[in-house]
Order: structure tokens, then sequence, then C-alpha cells
């Protein structure tokens, strides 16, 4: 797979296979993701991952919370109010996701199995932490995290694999810290999810849509 059929083929893999991602081919991916750029080569990832036992305690662990309805307490707050144009795409892709799916807009017991799952990391068998030590400007080195997660994802496709950054895999930092014996000094930017992807289910192969190039480009004149 070239460059190009690279970008145009990742998706977002919303359901994996059990099968183990080897710890041989996850570190492989790792020797080329850290020619990613970052400001003034600071480099300032930290990845821990997660994967067999220590990935199924923290699903559970993730599960649980989410059926008590616990509310994220991520380390890095999610955006909850932003200008329309960016939301009626956020509602659009929840929308276009469970409509993929089959799952009914007022079929609430579906949805939140639908929430549930994604607790448990859509079934990946292990799950890629992004860290940022917290003396290092956040916002700023986030870029740097974009830069590598992003990388990783790409790389991840021409071993067969799948990913999804997973906003929930860091809405309970604490549950991680503590199964994956992450100081407290450490910031979880970001969780991606790894694995072979099902070759059928639908969560597995749902596409989401663009903007047009006009919609976002312009020459300057
Ligand atoms: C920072 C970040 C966090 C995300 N968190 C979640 C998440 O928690 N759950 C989910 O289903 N998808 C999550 N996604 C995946 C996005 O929904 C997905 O990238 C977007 O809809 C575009 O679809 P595509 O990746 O299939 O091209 C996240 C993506 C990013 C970049």
């Amino acid at each position: 797979m070239n460059m190009e059929e690279s970008v145009l083929n990742r998706r977002s893999v919303r359901s994996f296979l059990p099968k183990p991602v080897s710890r041989d081919v996850i570190t492989g991916i790792m020797e080329k993701a850290r020619w990613a750029p970052s400001w003034g080569n600071t480099q300032p990832w930290e990845i821990v991952v997660a994967d067999g036992a220590k990935a199924r305690e923290l699903a559970v662990a993730f599960e649980n919370e989410g059926k008590k309805g616990t509310p994220p307490r991520p380390d890095i707050p999610v955006p909850t109010d932003f200008p329309e144009i960016f939301r009626n795409r956020y509602i659009g892709l929840g929308r276009d996701l469970l409509t993929y799916m089959g799952i009914e807009r007022d079929d609430k017991e579906a949805r939140k199995q639908h929430y549930l799952n994604m607790y448990r990391f859509f079934g990946a068998p292990a799950v890629i932490y992004l860290l940022i030590d917290q003396e290092m400007n956040i916002p700023y080195s986030c870029l740097d995290i974009g830069s590598i997660g992003t990388t990783i994802c790409y790389l991840a496709l021409k071993e067969g694999l799948g990913t999804i950054y997973l906003a929930a895999s860091m809405h309970f930092p604490d549950i991680v810290r503590r199964v994956l014996s992450i100081p407290e000094s450490k910031k979880l930017v970001i969780g991606i999810a790894i694995g072979y992807p099902h070759p059928t289910d639908k969560a597995s192969l749902f596409r989401s849509h663009r903007a047009p190039v006009d919609e976002f480009l312009r020459f300057a004149e």
C-alpha cells in the first residue's frame, strides 16, 4: 500500500477480532513512527501499551464505569460547546454511524450497548496510550502527539491492522494510571485502540464523510 492508498484507506475501526497483536509488530511500528515531526524535535511523547490481561482489565473497569453512568474525567477536557458547523458534523457522524450499524434513533438499549462497547475498546486486543509529561506545555505538545499518533495509524495499515483514536479510552485516567503503573506526572492525551479489523461487522467497515476541499481551503490573494 503506497502513501496515497494508506491515507485514503485508513478508517476508524469499531470492531476488532480477538486475535492478539504481537509486541514485535507494535515495536516495529514504533521504530518507524518515532520519525514523526515534533516541535524542536522534543519528541515529547511517552507511549504505554495495554495488551493481553492489562487491556482486558481496563476494558472491564471502563465498562463498569459506563454501566454506573460515571461522568468522564479526562486529563485533557473534551470540548463540549463549539460552533454549529463543527457540532453538525459531530452529530452527523453519530447519526450516520448508528444508522449504518442498523441502530434506530430511539433504540436506547442498542445505543447504550454501543457506548459500552466503546468502553471495551470495541474488542481491540491492545490500546496504545500516548502520554506527555505535565511539565510540557500541554496544548502545544498535543500537536506532537497528533503527529506520532496518526503516523502510527498509517503504519498499522501496512501490517493489516486497524486503529481508532479513542477519547473514551482516557475518560477515567486514574484507572489507566493504576492498571498501567503510570505516575501522576504523566498526562494521558489519547489512546489508540489497535487490532485486526473484523472482516464483516458493519462497525468495522463504516466510512465517515468529509467536507469538500472548497469548504476549508482558500489561497490568499
Ligand atoms: C482525538 C480523537 C478522539 C476520538 N475519539 C473517539 C471515540 O471516543 N469514539 C469513537 O467512536 N471515535 C473516536 N474518534 C474517531 C473519530 O470519530 C473519527 O476519526 C472521525 O469520525 C473520522 O472518521 P475516520 O477516522 O473513520 O476517517 C476519535 C478521533 C480523534 C482524532
